[in-house]
């Protein structure tokens, strides 16, 4: 697969958090949810594959169907509610990992986990997986579980934060931590997420997760209807997610790592979100509509 589908090339290498990345392209959070398929992702080109959202305990999230595809918009529905097998299934999973493509590990918390006891849920899954993975996502973006839980206040989301910085202090090794916010966001909440990066030892912003919002969408309103609640990613995230990024980026000064993250369709996307500011991108729906082929040509883009 590598031979079929890789593009390799030393001015695709990127120095980033102290990682070394083969190239700046990653599999975004949600299509690996439990550390079954890195190496394959790896193996079909991805300079790096995010994993999860891994949650402490086992949970199915929410009754199928539950991800729609929008083919008139090229964006997919979902609302599958954080369904993962637990840490202990990817800490199994985990553990065979020959460490050829760079993982990062989105964490989450159990929807059965009252909102106080958050920071516990995510610290677990943090500490249980330091050692197996190189970078960790903290995902307080658009949920789509049942109990949705959003943590929007920068005390919240500090209280999130401050045990696995104090965690990470007590090791040898070092694994970046970065937060994953939602393009629905206000402006002044993008730069209060800011802020807390450059206040406090967080080191990146992944931007952006899918949108709640189902407005500007051609999908007739009937379908839509039918479908029900649920996040949408694909080319109607393309124009916010990099507006979103090229914001943090300002307010940052470029001094910190960014990952854009949302409706990148094309080469020319991804492209578009590493002139606003991002240093590594993601994708997630473009592969779902362009196939295995689609990192291989960003990477010929990026290389022309
Ligand atoms: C079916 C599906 C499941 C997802 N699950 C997660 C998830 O568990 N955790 C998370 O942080 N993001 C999740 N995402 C969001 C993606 O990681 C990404 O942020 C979003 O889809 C925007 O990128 P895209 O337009 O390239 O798809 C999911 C997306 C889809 C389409």
């Amino acid at each position: 697969m590598r031979k079929l589908y890789a593009v390799e090339d030393v001015s695709l290498e990127r120095d980033v958090f102290g990682i070394h990345f083969r190239n700046p392209i990653g599999m975004a959070a949600g299509f690996d949810r439990n550390g079954e398929i890195f190496s394959q992702l790896g193996a079909m080109g991805f300079g790096f594959v995010e994993i999860g959202t891994v949650t402490p305990e086992p949970q199915n999230g929410n009754p199928k169907p539950r991800m729609f595809r929008l083919d008139d918009d090229h964006a997919i529905m979902n609302r599958i509610g954080l369904s993962s097998k637990g840490l202990e299934y990817a800490v199994s999973k985990l553990r065979h990992n020959s460490g050829d493509v760079v993982i990062g590990c989105n964490i989450g918390k159990n929807s059965a986990t009252e909102p106080c006891d958050a920071p516990h849920d995510y610290l677990r899954v943090f500490r249980n997986l330091y050692q197996y993975v190189d970078y960790f996502s903290v995902n307080v973006s658009y949920n789509t579980s049942f109990k949705q839980y959003v943590p929007r206040t920068r005390e919240s989301i500090i209280s999130i934060l401050e045990p696995l910085f104090d965690f990470r202090r007590g090791q040898n090794q070092y694994r970046p931590i970065l937060l994953k916010i939602s393009p629905d966001l206000t402006d002044e909440d993008i730069d209060m997420m800011t802020d807390i990066m450059v206040d406090t030892p967080l080191d990146g912003i992944v931007a952006t997760n899918g949108s709640a919002r189902h407005t500007g969408l051609v999908t007739d309103p009937q379908t839509l209807k039918r479908y029900g609640s649920g996040a949408v990613s694909g080319q109607p995230l393309t124009k916010r997610s990099i507006e979103v990024v090229r914001r943090v980026y300002q307010r940052s000064n470029g001094t910190y790592p960014i990952i854009g993250v949302g409706g990148i369709m094309t080469p020319e996307d991804a492209k578009a979100m590493l002139d606003a500011g991002a240093t590594l991108v993601q994708v997630y729906t473009g592969f779902v509509y362009n196939g295995p082929s689609f990192v291989g040509n960003i990477c010929k883009h990026l290389l022309s």
